[in-house]
């Protein structure tokens, strides 16, 4: 069957609630991992912003250690020439790592840093306050109570932001988190900020369920076509100008695999969600974003592009996600062959 040209409305854009809170997020994002600040600077950073902007995206995503602190400074300049009016846009950033500097104090979640790190990414950024500060990982060395206290203290206190996250921490220390702030009268974390795509699936879909039961947590998911596996660029060796090519020591692991039977086993699967996606009118790009955004547990799906004419194919997946039939879905299933089973239930499922 002869591949349909997908046309994409800027208006047909989704929105989903970020977790329990009332805030709202397009259901596609975009961040700057290796990207703004990285291996792309100045009016190109802007124009992927506005493509985004264009598309529907009103969430935007970056962290203290992206490019040593470079992408805030490469998205707030961004921001501040686009004038958007603040109230229309979601921005988020990351403590945790600091940016590069050594000194004991300068990264790790005390309250020291969690207060001296925001406010620092606050000043890159040329904005007041971010709407959402994530916890960048957890921190085994303070205490969850003092971490908690911190973060309450940029929202309640000092104006900060409006809500906190957490990226990569496991569901025990989530929970121990909003037990602790119920108990002391602070406040929660509201979402996570995990990695999540069709080929790394065990954390998002069976170790956090219990938060979406208990606490609706919300999730802002990362690297949805795994670092550009899922485009099939990677499927004949590596272009000269991809993430793998340019970012070498940080894909190191990630480029011997690609020759390993486990990697070629990943293209293999590329090839047969190609066949799939061009069936239903798009690309394994479209298919592999549409099913991170079909699974209602994801409220946004981050987005990463250097170039504009990726975040405007990324953002024509929004068509094929009512094309993800349970049929379908079934398929994809079967062909990825990686479902997570999660513990044993003893017959008592539910
Ligand atoms: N919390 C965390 O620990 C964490 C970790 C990682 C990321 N994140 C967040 O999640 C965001 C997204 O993650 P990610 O950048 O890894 O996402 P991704 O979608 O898996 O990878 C994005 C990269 O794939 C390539 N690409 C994207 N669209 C393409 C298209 N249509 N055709 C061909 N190539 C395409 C581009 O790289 P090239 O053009 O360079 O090949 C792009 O930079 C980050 O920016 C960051 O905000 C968070």
């Amino acid at each position: 069957m002869a591949a349909v040209e997908l046309k994409f409305d800027p208006k047909d854009m989704i929105f989903r609630h970020l977790g329990p809170t009332g805030l709202k997020v397009s259901i596609f994002s975009l961040g700057g991992w290796l990207t703004y600040g990285g291996t792309q600077k100045g009016s190109i950073v802007k124009d992927c912003l506005q493509a985004a902007w264009d598309n529907g995206i009103n969430f935007f995503d970056t962290a203290e250690v992206y490019a040593n602190g470079q992408c805030e400074i490469e998205m707030g300049q961004a921001l501040k020439e686009l004038a958007w009016p603040r109230d229309e846009y979601v921005l988020s950033t990351k403590v945790f790592f600091g940016t590069g500097r050594k000194e004991p104090n300068t990264r790790g979640l005390s309250k020291k840093h969690v207060v001296e790190g925001l406010k620092s990414s606050l000043a890159r950024l040329q904005q007041p306050y971010v709407d959402i500060v994530l916890a960048h990982r957890p921190d085994a060395a303070t205490p969850m109570k003092e971490i908690v206290e911190g973060f309450t203290q940029c929202i309640r206190n000092l104006n900060m932001a409006y809500y906190w996250g957490t990226s990569e921490w496991s569901a025990r220390q989530i929970t121990e988190a909003t037990v602790i702030a119920e108990k002391y009268n602070l406040i929660a974390p509201i979402a996570e900020q995990p990695q999540y795509n069709a080929f790394h699936r065990e954390r998002f879909e069976i170790e956090y369920k219990p938060l979406y039961d208990q606490f609706q947590y919300g999730t802002t998911i990362w690297s949805p076509l795994a670092s550009g596996l899922l485009t099939g660029k990677y499927n004949d060796g590596i272009p000269e100008d991809s993430r793998f090519a340019t970012n070498k020591s940080v894909f190191e692991s990630t480029i011997k695999e690609l020759k390993s039977p486990e990697g070629q086993a990943k293209i293999e699967k590329v090839k047969k969600l190609t066949k799939v996606a061009e069936r239903l009118g798009g690309t394994v790009t479209q298919l592999s974003l549409a099913w991170c955004a079909k699974n209602p547990k994801v409220s946004t799906v981050i987005l990463g592009a250097t170039k504009i004419e990726q975040i405007h194919d990324n953002c024509t997946a929004l068509k094929l996600i009512d094309k993800l039939t349970p049929d379908v879905m079934e398929e994809i299933e079967a062909i990825l062959d990686n479902k997570p089973k999660g513990p044993p239930t003893y017959g008592r499922d539910r």
